[in-house]
């Protein structure tokens, strides 16, 4: 059985005031739940902030994004070993935002995913088509090629020290869920895939989240399905009452 994770994605949100706020609604709301693992990942600026909210709870800090030196002259960037002394235990890598408006490609998802391994972060691998992909059925050419250059020198048994969010990038802010059947079609390729790269049971041990709209209207259903391990929230984890209700989503077994 793999543990289901609920990971919150802020984003370029929240002052330090608001994080506060916002990280006291979510453990006021989720701190008791123990069939979950909850993810905050508050922009750099607040993790520290966040941090102490949550520092005697089972809610994990994440960031957004790293560098994969370990250190130097890199001005703006951020490394695997500053987020985990910051007290971060995940880090979200390749996200389709970094891909799109930052100019990140497969070769950086994958020098990140290794420097994350490397310290000890869990990294949440974020891969996922666009519209006018899925439009012209390569959806599975997309998704399959970001797995595998992203995984590039993982070794299986670090497969379970890994997190891959499927985030169509057509759902990504837009309102447009992925029907839970569309996602978990998805989902199963991608683990079928990991189990031709690695091995089946390596393959069995890795957390796939969906990311794209998900609200609390929405949830219960797509974690009904069995290849759909968690959520990777964006517009909804910015409000405790839908992150909270997300967290709750209904186990149906
Ligand atoms: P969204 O964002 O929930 O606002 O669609 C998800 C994400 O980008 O991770």
């Amino acid at each position: 059985m793999r543990r289901p994770i609920i990971a919150a994605n802020w984003k370029m949100h929240m002052t330090l005031g608001e994080g506060t706020e916002l990280a006291q609604g979510i453990v006021k709301g989720c701190r008791d739940m123990d069939d979950v693992d909850i993810v905050l990942a508050p922009p750099f600026t607040a993790l520290s902030t966040v941090r102490k909210e949550i520092h005697d709870t089972p809610i994990a800090l994440c960031a957004q994004n790293l560098y994969w030196e370990e250190k130097g002259a890199f001005t703006g960037e951020v490394s695997a070993a500053m987020l985990k002394d910051v007290g971060c235990d995940y880090a979200i890598v390749g996200h389709s935002e970094r891909r799109q408006l930052f100019g990140e490609i497969d070769r950086s998802a994958n020098k990140k995913v290794l420097a994350a391994l490397t310290h000890d972060l869990i990294p949440i691998l974020c891969v996922g088509e666009t519209d006018a992909e899925r439009d012209r059925g390569v959806t599975y050419v997309v998704v399959d090629r970001q797995v595998k250059e992203a995984l590039k020198d993982v070794a299986a048994t670090q497969l379970d020290r890994i997190v891959i969010a499927y985030e169509p990038i057509w759902a990504i802010g837009t309102g447009r869920t992925a029907t839970p059947a569309q996602a978990e079609e998805v989902h199963q390729s991608i683990r079928g895939q990991l189990a031709k790269l690695f091995d089946t049971d390596a393959a069995e041990t890795v957390r796939l989240l969906y990311g794209g709209s998900v609200k609390p209207d929405n949830v219960d259903d797509l974690m009904a399905e069995a290849d759909i391990d968690g959520a990777l929230v964006g517009g909804a984890s910015l409000k405790p009452d839908s992150f909270n209700r997300i967290c709750g989503f209904e186990r149906r077994t």
